[in-house]
Parts: C-alpha cells; structure tokens; sequence
C-alpha cells in the first residue's frame, strides 16, 4: 500500500510542485490549506497532471480543534511536509505578531499531533534566510546562522530550533529542515507556477509580469553593491529541483536513513547569479523586450549569497539538475498560461 503523505500548505507554489512529485513516486498524498494565498484550482491542475486528485482539507493549523479532528479523520498519515506558512519578508516587519503566531503555533500543532498520533517524521520548509549575509562564500550548513533580519526570516530560525529540540527530546520524533535559496520557475506542464497576490515582491514574478505586461517595468534594487556588475547575487532554484529534494528528504527519514533526529540541507543550485544576470537571461531565453531600470537599494536586502550544496549532493543523493534558462522559460510559460497569452 503507498503511504499517505500530509502537504501543509500543498496548494501553495511549492507546496503543489512537492505534491505533484510525491504523487510521481507513488505517494498518496493529503493536503492541508487554508487557501489564504492559493486557490483551490490547483487541485485541478495536479490532478492533471498527475492523474491523481490529492485528498484536501480546507483549515488553518494554528486552530488546535480543527488539528486534532484532523489527525483523527486521517489515522494513515506516515509524514508530513510542512509548508503551511506567511512568507512576505514586508509584510512581516509591519504584523510580527500576526506572523509568529501563524508560522509558529501551526508548527508547534502539527509536533504535538506528531507525538500523539505516532507520526515519525517531518519535512520543514527553512529558508537561506537563516544566514543573513555570510562572511564566507558559498555557504555551507557549517556557516553559523545571524540574527534574523525580519520576523519572517525570525520566524523560520525559530521553527528549526523548535524542531531540534523536540525532535532530541522526544523518541521516534525526526525532523529535515530544507533551506531553500530563491525557487523560481514552475512546472513543465505550465499548469501549475506562482500566483502572487497583488503586486510581487519577488523579482522573477515581476519579471514575467512586466513582460506580460501587467507591470510598467522592472525596478533593479541596487547597482551599487560589490559584485560584477553591482547588483545583488542569488541562487536561483528550479522550483521542481527543490521539491525533488521533499521526496527525497521523505524517502531518507521514511527509510531511517537519517544521522540524527533533526537534520538541515541547503537546497540550492551552487550558482550565484547577479540581477542584471538574471535579467538579461530572461529577455534572451523568452525573446520578450523587458523594460527595466535601476533604483536605490530596497532595504533588508543581502548583497549576495550562494549555496555549497555537496553536503545535500553527497548525503542526500539529490542535486539540481535544471538549467537557469530553462527555469526561466517555465516561468514565463506559467505567466503566459495564467495571463491567456499564445
Ligand atoms: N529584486 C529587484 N527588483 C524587484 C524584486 C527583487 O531588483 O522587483 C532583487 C532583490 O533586490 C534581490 C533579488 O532581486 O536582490 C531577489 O529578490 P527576491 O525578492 O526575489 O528574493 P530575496 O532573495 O529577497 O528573498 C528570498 C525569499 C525570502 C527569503 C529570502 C532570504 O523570497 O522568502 O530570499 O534571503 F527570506
């Protein structure tokens, strides 16, 4: 029999990406998704592309009643992949409240009912965040975390240590936190991708919107920082790379692989792009004429940042495999999907 997989937040951008590939290697798979940044479509479009409709429950983790009654509407559950969280760095700074009690409570729900329904393992979206801006470059999971530079990024350092303690403290508990570095792109398919509500914070969002023409032109954050070109540098991900690293991530603590009860990887591609890289690989790969111009710094920014990923590479066996310009392409065939545009 496969074995059910819970995705909080399975219908969020990553979130559906993660599901769809659990479905892939033989998963059966239940969401967990309050929709207050997704829509219920996507169900729809996982089923199309997976053949597949996930089991979903529409709640917020944070309400304890709905939790429990869950856990016990679902006594199959083997692992959870735990998504399910607020994400804009802005948005935080002006409701931390808002923010730790959401990222936070619903974490610490899902633990408890970890504990009591005899769920082993958990898989946890972390975020680069955690380093600030290191020292050294590329940065390893040896690279000491710094202070959080918003409640978001706080609440993310918070959670990993939520998770480490509980999972040390509690027998047949284990816990892989991934950090992310920038996911962008979507599915191949084009039927599932990021859907920002309002305006995007994020630049490869602006970026396929601009070019849709939903935006007047791109705003570039700085060129005055100290790399080539002077624009920011990051590492990009494939969306679909990253949420291969969840299955496998799934596979490693389902088949007690792990060397501790709570494990962190960065998930990146080991390549820093600038801005204006990023940019120019966009307009040469989709062939669209992107307007664009450079502003001041946008406050709270890192300078740059890139993964060493031989620790994920070795241990994990996974490795992104995508290439920056066929990542773009997906993220402007996803645009070009919702936006009706051939
Ligand atoms: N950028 C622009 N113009 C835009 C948007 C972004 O120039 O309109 C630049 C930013 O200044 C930055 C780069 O593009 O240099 C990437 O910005 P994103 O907002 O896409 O991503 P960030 O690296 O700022 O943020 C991401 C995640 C956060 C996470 C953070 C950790 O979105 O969740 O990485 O470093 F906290």
């Amino acid at each position: 029999m496969s074995k059910q997989i819970l995705v909080t937040g399975g219908t969020g951008y990553i979130g559906s990406h993660t599901v769809v590939e659990l479905q892939n290697e033989g998963f059966n798979v239940v969401i967990v998704d309050d929709l207050s940044n997704s829509g219920i479509e996507v169900l729809d479009a996982i089923e199309k592309i997976t053949g597949k409709r996930p089991a979903f429950e529409k709640f917020n983790l944070t309400d304890q009643d709905k939790t429990n009654a869950f856990f016990e509407k679902y006594p199959g559950i083997a692992a959870i992949v735990h998504f399910a969280a607020f994400k804009a760095v802005g948005e935080s700074v002006e409701k931390p409240l808002e923010y730790y009690h959401n990222n936070l409570v619903s974490l610490m729900n899902l633990l408890r009912s970890m504990r009591e329904h005899k769920i082993p393992d958990m898989v946890f979206s972390s975020s680069c965040t955690v380093y600030g801006q290191p020292e050294k470059l590329p940065v390893t999971e040896d690279t000491p975390r710094k202070p959080a530079e918003s409640p978001y990024g706080n609440t993310k350092a918070v959670s990993e240590d939520i998770m480490r303690d509980f999972a040390r403290a509690t027998e047949g508990i284990n816990c892989i936190a991934l950090r992310y570095f920038n996911p962008i792109g979507a599915h191949p398919s084009a039927l599932i991708g990021e859907l920002p509500v309002g305006v995007p914070n994020n630049l490869v969002p602006f970026i396929t919107q601009t070019a849709a023409g939903l935006r007047d032109e791109l705003k570039i954050f700085g060129d005055d920082y100290n790399t080539p070109d002077g624009t920011a540098i990051r590492d990009y991900i494939n969306v679909v790379d990253l949420a291969k690293a969840h299955v496998v991530a799934i596979n490693r603590l389902l088949n007690n692989k792990q060397k501790a009860s709570y494990e962190f990887f960065n998930i990146g591609t080991g390549e820093g792009y600038s801005v204006m890289q990023l940019v120019k690989a966009f307009i040469k790969v989709t062939g669209v004429n992107l307007k664009y111009s450079v502003v001041g710094r946008r406050a709270g920014d890192i300078e740059k940042i890139w993964a060493d990923t031989s620790y994920a590479n070795n241990e994990l066996g996974w490795k992104a495999e995508k290439t920056l310009e066929e990542t773009l392409k997906s993220a402007w065939e996803w645009e070009k999907h919702v936006r009706n545009i051939r």
